[in-house]
């Protein structure tokens, strides 16, 4: 018997009579709520895997290939026939490497994206994340870092100064209302609120001037969310643009948090990897926090980056159960 064609997974939206979508449950399950995240990480990686694959000849990027594909039969004809399966246990798991062939990428290209959109899309995803949030899921990670800024070693330097908050899912997180930053600049790929500014970081323009850069850069789970080892460090990188340097009377500072597998159990990454890469930045740690889930971190900038060295994947730890997160400068 054919499977009927429902929208469920990522989070289930109730129907209206008309078949029409109503919107987004108010509450998710945990569980629920790390498959939702994972699957999605799971996806976009995929996906942009496939892209790289397909880019080699084709000139097909992140950015067009929607527009390239619109009448492409293969494309279209697995995108219509896809159905999300009921159980996460029963995702696709899919090997993209050197054996397809153009037209099986082009199809699984279409898979993905027809079960991103079945699961409910990026809106379904940032859903799940801001349900982390709440304070019974352990909370809001700006928590931590205003409970840092508040010593008393950064009295004298935060009197008047910025913050860009880079993947902002809400605008009344306590790095919003905690009355530290004369001015907040919020920015997400899929803007949630008024508030927050629909931008992705790695295409907002360099700062002309000091005036346009910051004294603190939030990245709160967001590197996670960057598909390839190098983007992230492209990401990194670019950050030390947008941060003003150092002085007596204010701060240069990043606020970074990641999931902590991605520095306790990959093969290609570590804290001490972190560190190495941070350093050559010019950040210095000054703070390090980690939780159950999360690992926390408060670099201070030194204003000084050296940009020539070069950080490769490189193998730290061998074991099956281990995942594949890294950062890379090349
Ligand atoms: C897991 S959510 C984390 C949200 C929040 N900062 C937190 O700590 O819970 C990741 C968010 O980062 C955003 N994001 C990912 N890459 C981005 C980029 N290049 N520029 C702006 N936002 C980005 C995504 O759209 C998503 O809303």
């Amino acid at each position: 018997m054919a499977k009927k064609k429902t929208r469920v997974g990522l989070l289930k939206r109730p129907k209206t009579i008309t078949g029409k979508t109503q919107g987004i449950p108010k509450s998710i399950k945990p569980q629920h709520t790390r498959q939702i995240i994972r699957r999605f990480h799971i996806l976009q990686k995929n996906r942009y895997a496939i892209i790289k694959r397909l880019d080699k000849k084709n000139n097909i990027t992140i950015d067009n290939y929607k527009e390239l594909f619109k009448n492409n039969k293969i494309y279209q004809s697995a995108f219509n026939a896809f159905v999300v399966p009921e159980k996460y246990t029963d995702s696709q798991v899919y090997k993209i490497d050197d054996s397809l062939s153009h037209n099986q990428t082009v199809e699984i290209l279409a898979k993905i994206d027809a079960e991103i959109e079945q699961r409910g899309g990026i809106e379904a995803y940032q859903r799940a994340s801001t349900e982390g949030q709440t304070t019974k899921r352990g909370g809001d990670s700006s928590k931590r870092l205003v409970e840092w800024l508040r010593e008393e070693k950064y009295q004298r330097r935060i009197g008047d100064v910025t913050a860009l908050e880079i993947g902002c899912l809400s605008p009344y997180n306590v790095i919003s209302t905690c009355g530290i930053f004369k001015d907040i600049t919020r920015i997400d790929l899929n803007s949630q609120d008024p508030l927050i500014l629909e931008q992705n970081f790695m295409e907002r323009p360099l700062p002309k001037n000091t005036d346009e850069k910051f004294n603190l850069i939030s990245c709160s789970l967001v590197i996670n969310f960057v598909p390839s080892p190098q983007e992230r460090g492209e990401m990194l990188v670019r950050m030390t643009k947008f941060l003003k340097k150092p002085t007596e009377t204010s701060i240069s500072v990043l606020f970074l948090v990641l999931p902590l597998p991605c520095i306790t159990n990959s093969r290609y990454f570590d804290n001490k990897r972190l560190l190495e890469i941070m350093t050559h930045l010019g950040f210095t740690q000054t703070h390090y926090y980690e939780a159950k889930k999360v690992a926390y971190w408060l670099f201070e900038w030194n204003g000084k980056p050296l940009l020539n060295a070069k950080f490769p994947k490189k193998n730290l730890y061998t074991g099956s159960s281990r995942n594949n997160f890294c950062i890379i400068i090349e």
